[in-house]
């Protein structure tokens, strides 16, 4: 394996990671540390039913730390998200020792990390002026509130990453807020809230940490600790997916699955991501394709057009995975031929057809698929030859 050259590296990651069934009952604590206030958003109106969040709130409030509820949102946060609730927040008043506390999936996390950004900040009264090539492109120049993390759904890893993607639908764009800042100063999975996840969401959201652990380790940034976590998180979450969209119960499976999710938003927000990524958001602005169900999708795809231009790395890769291989391109091929039999056992979309992209749209989907994640795919492509790429698996 060549792909680090030699050794030279930062690696961010959340100060603390408490992470194990039923630790959710440690809560108290561990909020206490960051403060005296918590705002709470949530992103499973589940958990909120089941009582699950008002059991978390009290664990909290019993260390003396008071909860707001602030919002309660199921869609992948929007501009208009982040202003009207950091709005709401800046009505109730800021005071020393307010900290976020965001439960959910990716959904809630990044609108914590923004909200948290955007209640300090005062050069813009919208996030969009803080996001990567859209509006005025403003740096945090203030310490946001810090975010306790408490991931529901095991996939996007936004509990150990260091951007929130938010989503503008006219115009169409899909960026980061992206600083150190924001990184989640705690963040406590307990595998046990993610047995309610249905297994449609446990598969796409599954998938996506699949394609952020490949996707960072043969990234052109990959960065030597973030590929021993990929392999780690691989060789967990590989055999345990179609175990938790299965047998929803599972207790190994659950806890494989949340393990590699946060492995892998350690990797991605080091190594970056690749071709997947980048197609994944723009079929999301263009398509409203979930970030899940795109990126499943995309990851066969992604490995095929990538195989050349990384062939050693994902040699190397395939044989701690699957030993027994034979050369680098059999290895290659059993490789792809895994993921490949994975995302149609655990059911994900393999056509752009069944997510209702439209031939017409394939143009403007590559052209928008070059944000930042593209920039670590270890193949350069054209906007013409991604549109090939996606004609042929329209
Ligand atoms: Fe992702």
């Amino acid at each position: 394996m060549n792909a680090v050259d030699s050794l030279c590296y930062d690696l961010v990651v959340p100060q603390k990671i408490v992470f194990g069934w039923g630790r959710r009952r440690e809560i108290g604590p561990l909020a206490r540390s960051l403060g005296r206030r918590a705002f709470l958003i949530c992103g499973s109106p589940a958990l909120l039913e089941s009582g699950a969040i008002g059991q978390i709130t009290a664990w909290v409030e019993k260390e003396e730390v008071q909860t707001l509820f602030l919002e309660t949102l199921v869609h992948e946060p929007e501009v208009a998200d982040v202003d009207r609730v950091t709005g709401r927040l800046r009505e109730i008043g800021l005071r020393a020792g307010d900290f976020i506390l965001a439960i959910g999936g990716g959904t809630a996390i990044d609108l914590g990390k923004a909200v948290a950004a955007m209640a300090t900040e005062d050069q813009s009264p919208t996030v969009k002026d803080y996001l990567e090539g859209v509006g005025r492109d403003l740096k945090l120049l203030r310490d946001p509130l810090p975010v306790f993390a408490m991931p529901t759904t095991s996939g996007t890893g936004a509990e150990a990453t260091r951007n929130a993607v938010i989503s503008s639908y006219d115009p169409p764009f899909k960026k980061s807020l992206r600083s150190e800042k924001i990184l989640p100063r705690i963040a406590l999975i307990d595998p046990q809230l993610t047995v309610s996840v249905p297994p449609a969401v446990t598969a796409a959201s599954g998938m996506d940490a699949i394609t952020q652990l490949l996707e960072s380790f043969i990234s052109r940034k990959a960065q030597p600790i973030p590929q021993a976590l990929c392999v780690e998180g691989l060789r967990r979450a590989l055999p345990a997916i179609a175990e938790a969209v299965e047998n929803p119960q599972s207790r190994p499976a659950r806890e494989a699955m949340a393990h590699a999710a946060v492995l892998s938003g350690i990797a991605l927000a080091n190594s970056g991501l690749g071709m997947a990524h980048g197609v994944a958001a723009a079929l999301g602005v263009h398509c409203r394709v979930s970030h899940g169900a795109a990126c499943a999708l995309m990851l066969p795809v992604a490995l095929e057009v990538n195989r050349r231009a990384c062939q050693a790395e994902l040699a190397w890769l395939s044989r701690e995975l699957f030993p027994g291989t034979a050369g680098p391109e059999q290895a290659v091929d059993a490789l792809i031929a895994e993921i490949s039999a994975l995302c149609d056992r655990v059911g994900v979309p393999r056509r752009l057809s069944q997510v209702g992209v439209t031939r017409e749209q394939i143009p403007a989907i590559a052209r928008d698929s070059r944000g930042s994640s593209m920039s670590g795919n270890p193949r350069e492509l054209t906007s013409e030859e991604l549109a090939e790429i996606l004609f042929g698996i329209f």
